[in-house]
Formats: C-alpha cells, sequence, structure tokens
C-alpha cells in the first residue's frame, strides 16, 4: 500500500493509502470517533465508524492518548465542510507508541509552561503555522534573490570586530585571541559585492541586548544584501520590491496556515510596492504635533514612536535620512548636508516596528578612517575594510532584513519568540 503524506492527500481521492502520524486531539460518540491526525506536512480528521471496523479498533480509536504514534491506513474522501477539504475514512490503526501524558492539552496555558516545552509545543496548530509561514519567507528569500541576480555569500560567524557598536558583543575566547560571535555579516558582505556585484547573505546574528521586548531576540537570523553601483534610493527600491515579494508569497502559498492563525489578510494585501517615505526631520515634526512632546531631533526613536509613525500607514513606511549622530560609522553622509546620513529603517505596520535598518556606505578612503576615529574604533582592526576603499572603491549600498520580526508580522504573532524554532532570550537558554 502506497504510504503519503496529508499535503499530498489531495492526489489520492478515493484511494485507501498509508499515512505516518500522531494524534493531535479526539472525540467520540458511542458510534463515531473523530481523530485530529497531525503528520507534521499537515492536519486532517481520521473518522472511525463503529458500524464498520472491529470492536477491538474501536476501542483502540477511542482510547488513544494525545500525541500517540501511529500508521493509520483509510481511504481519502473529500470533504467540503473542512477547511482542508478532505478527510480519511479509518480501515485500520497500528499504534507505534503510546505517548504519556502529553503536557499541552488543548485548554489555554500560561506562556512560560508553554517555553519550557517549547520542544513539544512546536507540535501545536499555532506553531506549526507560523513555522510554515517561516519557511515561506525563507524559500521566497532565495527567490527572490536568485531571480534577480543576487550571488549568495556567507559571512563568518567568529569575527574579530562589530560593526553595530561594542556594548552588545557576545564575547569568546579564540585560542589566544578574542573573538566576538557575528552581530552583522556586513562587513564582510561588504568586500564580497566589490567581487560579485551584487550578494546577500543570510545567517543566524547574535546581539546580548539586555532587551526584553517582544521585538528583541538573543539569537536572530539576518538577510543581508549588499551591492556595488547602487546608491540610497536605489537600495530603497530593492527593499520594497524584496519585502512585497515575501509577503504577496506567503499570501499565495500559505492560506490554510493565515486561516489557521486568524490573521486579518486584507492587511497583508495591499503590501506592494512602492512604500511611503518620511524623514527622519518631518517624523520628528509628527510626533511632536501627536502628542510626543519630549522627543528633539537628535534623539533615537523608541517603540512607541515607530508604532505611532507606522499607524499613520497602512503599508511599511521607511524613515530617511537619520542624525549621524545616532547611526553606525560606515554610514554615508548626506551629500548637502553634514548632519544626517543616507540611511532608512523600514517600520512594519501594526506596531512590529523596524524590520530593516540598511544605508548607503562611505566609499571613500580618507572619510572612512575619519569615520572610524570619531567612534573611537581602532583602525587596526578594520585594516581589510579600509583597503577595500583603495582597491577601486564604489559607491555601494546594502541593508539587513530581520527575519523573526518580518515572520511576527506576517503572521501577527504577538512575540519574535513564537517566530523562530528555539528562541535564546535574555533569560531562556531552554531548551
Ligand atoms: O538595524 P540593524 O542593527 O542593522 C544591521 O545590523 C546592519 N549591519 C544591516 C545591514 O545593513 N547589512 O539590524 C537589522 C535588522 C533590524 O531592522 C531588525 O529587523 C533585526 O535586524 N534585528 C533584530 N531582530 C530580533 N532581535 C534583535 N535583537 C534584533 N536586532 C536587530
Ligand atoms: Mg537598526
Amino acid at each position: 500500500m502506497k504510504k503519503i503524506m496529508i499535503q499530498d492527500m489531495h492526489k489520492h481521492v478515493g484511494e485507501t493509502v498509508k499515512i505516518g502520524s500522531w494524534l493531535a486531539n479526539k472525540r467520540s460518540s458511542g458510534k463515531i470517533a473523530f481523530l485530529q491526525l497531525r503528520d507534521g506536512s499537515g492536519f486532517v480528521q481520521g473518522v472511525v465508524v463503529k458500524a464498520e471496523v472491529s470492536e477491538e479498533l474501536f476501542v483502540k480509536a477511542k482510547t488513544m492518548t494525545q500525541e500517540t504514534s501511529m500508521y493509520i491506513v483509510g481511504e481519502v474522501v473529500k470533504d467540503e465542510r473542512s477547511t482542508f477539504g478532505f478527510e480519511l475514512q479509518i480501515k485500520d490503526i497500528e499504534i507505534i507508541h503510546e505517548a504519556i501524558d502529553f503536557p499541552i492539552t488543548p485548554k489555554e496555558h500560561g506562556t512560560e509552561f508553554l517555553m519550557d516545552n517549547r520542544h513539544l509545543w512546536l507540535r501545536s496548530r499555532k506553531q506549526h503555522a507560523i513555522m510554515k509561514i517561516r519557511n515561506e519567507v525563507i524559500r521566497a528569500t532565495y527567490e527572490f534573490f536568485n531571480d534577480n541576480g543576487y550571488a549568495k555569500i556567507d559571512p563568518p560567524i567568529l569575527t574579530g570586530s562589530a560593526p553595530e557598536g561594542t556594548s552588545e558583543l557576545f564575547q569568546t575566547k579564540y585560542f589566544d585571541e578574542d573573538a566576538y560571535l557575528s552581530q552583522s555579516g556586513q562587513l564582510y558582505m561588504e568586500a564580497a559585492a566589490m567581487a560579485f556585484g551584487k550578494v546577500f547573505s543570510f545567517g543566524p546574528t547574535f546581539r546580548a541586548e539586555k532587551s526584553k521586548t517582544r521585538r528583541h531576540l538573543i539569537e536572530f537570523w539576518m538577510i543581508e544584501p549588499e551591492m556595488a553601483f547602487v546608491e540610497f534610493e536605489e537600495s530603497l527600491e530593492v527593499q520594497e520590491q524584496f519585502v512585497s515579494y515575501v509577503v504577496q508569497s506567503v499570501l499565495k502559498n500559505c492560506k490554510l496556515e493565515l486561516e489557521r492563525l486568524e490573521r486579518d489578510v486584507t492587511k497583508l494585501e495591499h503590501i506592494q510596492a512602492p512604500f511611503p517615505r518620511i524623514s527622519y526631520d518631518d517624523a520628528i515634526v509628527f510626533l511632536n504635533e501627536n502628542g510626543f512632546d519630549d522627543i528633539k531631533w537628535g534623539d533615537d526613536f523608541g517603540a512607541p514612536h515607530e508604532t505611532a509613525i507606522a499607524e499613520h500607514y497602512a503599508k511599511p513606511v521607511f524613515i530617511t535620512h537619520y542624525p549621524i549622530g545616532i547611526k553606525p560609522f560606515y554610514m554615508q553622509p548626506h551629500p548637502d548636508r553634514e548632519d544626517v546620513v543616507l540611511c532608512a529603517d523600514l517600520i512594519a505596520p501594526e506596531g512590529y516596528g523596524e524590520i530593516i535598518g540598511g544605508s548607503q556606505r562611505v566609499h571613500d578612503y580618507d572619510l572612512l578612517k575619519q569615520r572610524l576615529a570619531e567612534h573611537n574604533l581602532d583602525e587596526n582592526t578594520y585594516s581589510w575594510y579600509l583597503e577595500l576603499r583603495k582597491q577601486g572603491s564604489v559607491p555601494h549600498s546594502g541593508f539587513g532584513l530581520g527575519l523573526e520580526r518580518t515572520v511576527a508580522w506576517i503572521s501577527g504573532a504577538e512575540h519574535v519568540r513564537e517566530a523562530i524554532p528555539f528562541p535564546r532570550l535574555l533569560n531562556r537558554l531552554y531548551p
């Protein structure tokens, strides 16, 4: 008999098939048992009718514990009432392993309890749906950059320098030297862009931030494109096209998951390039006029400020041209103003905050040297990075998109910890 997966059931209507599965939930009456089955690829209802099977099989179905693993044999039938469209008329059940007191029951549980049981919580419908959306965002990201002529280049994870400031570094011993876990692959991606033109990286990054907000992880995944001969405005166009592509791909390929999460898809459907842009200067004026009296030019935005600005727009919004004093050393100053840089943060709608940080990079050797000194960064540590500016330096730009914040936004998850399989948080290294 053919062993199939739930996601392929539509190809086997009318056939009797075998599926390896777990029991997610069940309900039964004296005459019929409904088994909610999952096999990792999807969820389906299996039906056991007492009158059609042996007494032994019916009892087995009725008494099976949650998360028991088994092989099911049944006939695939169309079922218009289920969102999935199919159900399984069960003919036989071969139990593989009977689960013992699965801790996550259909009742409500507290978040800390669920996080302690993350290794099991991942099996639940909602978490499963978020991870499938994460998987689609990853797939669409590779597709977008591959289709647009980018090479994937992998920067190192153990590094000797810090692109984003030295306060949030995870330090480790590298034999006799000090090393840091990568905060961002950007500096290496700049070298790669000079070798390959358009590149992107996609890997884990680490921030020893003592932040305990719904937007912060200690370990998160970042997508970092870097493009030679691409200037600030052109980079914004790539960003809005990329984000639109990812959102539209999820809408197209994760219908069941979005439905399971009860996500309001009307809020995602119009996420199409172009996105609005507001300058930092105008954002300060807007905030002052909208109840934020104490923020002044030169201050960085906090989550409430970003949310207030984002609420004004239905699409993600670029906040552009931040003050030079609150951004990293590598950002290119504005050609006509020395107090702001050619950078933008992309703020997601619905309070999900900054999903992209990006900029044009300084490509002039002397200016970069000066910027390093102004940030009290040791020139020797960055000598290879500086040298790029001596060997056919060109204007170039890049950005970093945070995977988990993007997944949290698209799936409507409350907290980024639900957007990564095993979150690393301020007080959590388990499981
Ligand atoms: O704005 P960030 O710090 O920018 C950079 O690291 C640049 N070097 C990227 C580049 O230009 N290549 O981080 C980029 C994005 C943020 O917009 C956010 O989405 C995400 O990474 N991010 C985090 N996500 C989860 N937890 C954290 N602690 C994060 N810190 C940043
Ligand atoms: Mg940022």
